[in-house]
């Protein structure tokens, strides 16, 4: 079954408030019959943006890692939650590094005009600060 909702755990605490809460998100949804994936993205490789200027020309990441198939994703999913713990009155800094990323799906739609995700997708969004 294609994953319908796309939980982002930001923490880099393992097994700790966030990482429970996506997965007990997680086990609920698969209860009700809607798939679902948990991305802990502290295991995961994910670059600094480095305002390079690509997006802006391609509306596309020049960087090659883990994000690549979360932009899969982030057009595909009916959903995505994103958890993150506070730190500093902040998101975590692995989210502000994903966040920083999805630059590329902003250049594409508002300096390309040519959204890289298909934007008559009705999607929705969930933050969870813990
Ligand atoms: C570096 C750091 C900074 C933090 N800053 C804040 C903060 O500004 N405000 C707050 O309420 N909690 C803050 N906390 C507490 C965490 O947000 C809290 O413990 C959260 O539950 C951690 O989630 P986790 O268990 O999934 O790692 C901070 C914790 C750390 C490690």
């Amino acid at each position: 079954m294609n994953t319908e909702i796309l939980i982002i755990n930001g923490s880099p605490r393992r097994s700790k408030n966030c990482f429970k809460m996506a997965n007990e998100i997680n086990s609920k949804l698969t209860e009700n019959n809607i798939s679902s994936e948990v991305f802990n993205i502290y295991d995961m490789n994910i670059e600094y943006c480095t305002a390079c200027g690509f997006c802006d020309k391609t509306g596309y990441c020049r960087i090659k890692d883990d994000m690549t198939p979360m932009y899969e994703m982030f057009d595909k999913v009916k959903g995505v939650i994103v958890i993150s713990p506070v730190h500093f009155d902040c998101v975590s800094a692995k989210v502000k590094t994903v966040v920083d990323r999805t630059q590329a799906i902003y250049a594409s739609k508002y300096i390309l005009n040519k959204p890289s995700i298909d934007r008559n997708k009705k999607r929705i969004g969930m933050y969870i600060a813990v």
